[in-house]
């Protein structure tokens, strides 16, 4: 069913260099959350400090109620085994076809046989659609196949959570649609907690259950998709419609005085979208035969959240 990852007070630093600080969230077990933010605000740091890579000064990492902050390399190597990562590059050995680079966590970390090895690669290859292209080099393949690849050797060792880097990237409008697909598919199939770092707004309005926006070292929001693509606050707004007017620049960080004037123009009527009025797309569905288990919870605290917003909009 997925594990809850529950994530307090989390700050990262490189030296002096304070990378996000203080963030809360809950990734719920078996959901589907998109992280988004402009590039360099850490969400590659974000991930590799989920799996227990990277150190955080501060704070806590529960995974499945177990604070992965606090594990010894021994215990913290077991909790690495919930995990299925695809690295933004997908991150495949290159001199080796594709049956024995998604093969290779098998060899690794099991003592399966080669012949149950061989019925897991084939399954999992089946499932991101790359059967008959196991002997193929990773040089020798598009870049959605490569990250298809990278996905099936996520897989393999069916994990509780999977970690996506910008699994969108260098890929085309099509090739992203059926990724996106693929990712909604293999959710219900496999009913793993999923986590989605992309600057992909278009995926990050139709794929997730949550979303959460990294932005000038803090967590701006995260919730429920519905309320952060309704949300008034000028930084999700901006992002989300992908506009240039607003507190987020070029160089990320804008002066004050800048932004107080944009967005003194957008009340001039200089925003198309009025606050609070955006369309609300509908969520990508499962493909036919594919049924999501219904999340009993998830669908009592989206009610809870959005009933919240309401009261305090009245
Ligand atoms: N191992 C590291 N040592 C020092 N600085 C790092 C390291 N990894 C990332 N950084 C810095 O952290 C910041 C955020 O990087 P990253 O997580 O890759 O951003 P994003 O994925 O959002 O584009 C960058 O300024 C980067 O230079
Ligand atoms: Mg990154």
């Amino acid at each position: 069913m997925g594990v809850e990852i529950c994530v307090e007070g989390l700050t990262k630093s490189f030296g002096h260099q304070v990378i996000w600080q203080d963030v809360s969230l809950t990734l719920p077990a078996g959901e589907v959350s998109v992280m988004l933010g402009p590039s360099g605000t850490g969400k590659s740091v974000f991930l590799k400090t989920l799996v227990g890579l990277l150190k955080p000064e501060r704070g806590s990492i529960k995974v499945a109620g177990r604070d992965i902050t606090k594990l010894r390399e021994h215990d913290l190597y077991e909790v690495r085994k919930l995990f299925g990562v695809l690295f933004q590059d997908g991150a495949l050995f290159g001199s080796m076809n594709l049956y024995d680079n998604i093969a290779f966590p098998l060899r690794e970390h099991t003592r399966k046989s080669e012949s149950q090895i061989r019925r897991i690669v084939l399954e999992k290859m089946d499932m991101v659609g790359l059967i008959g292209a196991e002997g193929k080099l990773p040089g020798e393949i598009s870049g959605g196949m490569r990250k298809r690849a990278g996905l099936a050797r996520a897989l393999v060792l069916d994990p509780e959570i999977i970690l996506f880097d910008e699994p969108d990237s260098g890929l085309d409008p099509v090739r992203v649609a059926y990724l996106n697909q693929l990712i909604v598919d293999l959710n219900a199939q496999i009913d793993a907690t999923f986590l989605i770092v992309t600057h992909d707004i278009a995926s990050a309005r139709q794929v997730p259950d949550n979303i959460g926006l990294l932005f000038r070292r803090e967590l701006v929001m995260f919730g429920p998709r519905e309320k952060l693509l309704t949300s008034d606050e000028p930084v999700v707004r901006q992002f989300l419609n992908g506009r240039m007017q607003g507190p987020i620049g070029m160089a990320e960080e804008k002066d004050a005085a800048q932004v107080e004037q944009e967005l003194a123009q957008l009340g001039d009527g200089g925003d198309t979208t009025t606050p609070g009025s955006q369309e609300l797309p509908s969520r990508l569905l499962p493909g036919p035969g594919i049924t999501r288990p219904p999340r009993w919870e998830a669908i009592a605290r989206r009610e809870a959240e959005l009933h919240r917003k309401e009261v305090a909009g009245a």
